[in-house]
């Protein structure tokens, strides 16, 4: 075997090591962005969706129904769109 073949080959295995550990450090970040994203979803809901009625459990309603739910209390509880994605996040980590 000559050396430029070898080290090609190395060259490879190594390119290959440094790729899988970069997608996994991009998978942790994914991670701790929804876990922030669910707890500040917690903090907005308990501000922003109580003021006018009881606070809601999350397990009132079906995963399937809170997101049309939101989508019409957006402009009564005066949230950006994504304040609605957190506050989703949040009841959808909760909901039955
Ligand atoms: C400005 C007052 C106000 C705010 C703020 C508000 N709501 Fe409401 N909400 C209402 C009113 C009025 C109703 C009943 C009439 C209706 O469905 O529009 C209601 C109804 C609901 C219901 C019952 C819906 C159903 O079909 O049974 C849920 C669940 C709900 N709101 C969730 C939320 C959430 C989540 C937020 C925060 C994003 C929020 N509300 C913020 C006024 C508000």
């Amino acid at each position: 075997m000559n050396s430029k073949l070898l080290i090609s080959l190395s060259l490879i295995i190594l390119m290959g090591c440094s790729t899988t550990k970069q997608v996994a450090k991009k998978e942790i970040k994914k991670e701790v962005v929804t876990i922030d994203a669910v707890k500040s979803g917690k903090d907005l809901y308990d501000n922003r969706c109580g003021k006018c009625h009881k606070l809601f459990a999350p397990t009132d309603y079906s995963i399937k129904r809170w997101p049309g739910i939101v989508d019409s209390m957006q402009p009564k509880a005066n949230i950006t769109d994504e304040q609605k994605a957190q506050i989703l996040a949040y009841l959808s980590s909760e909901a039955k």
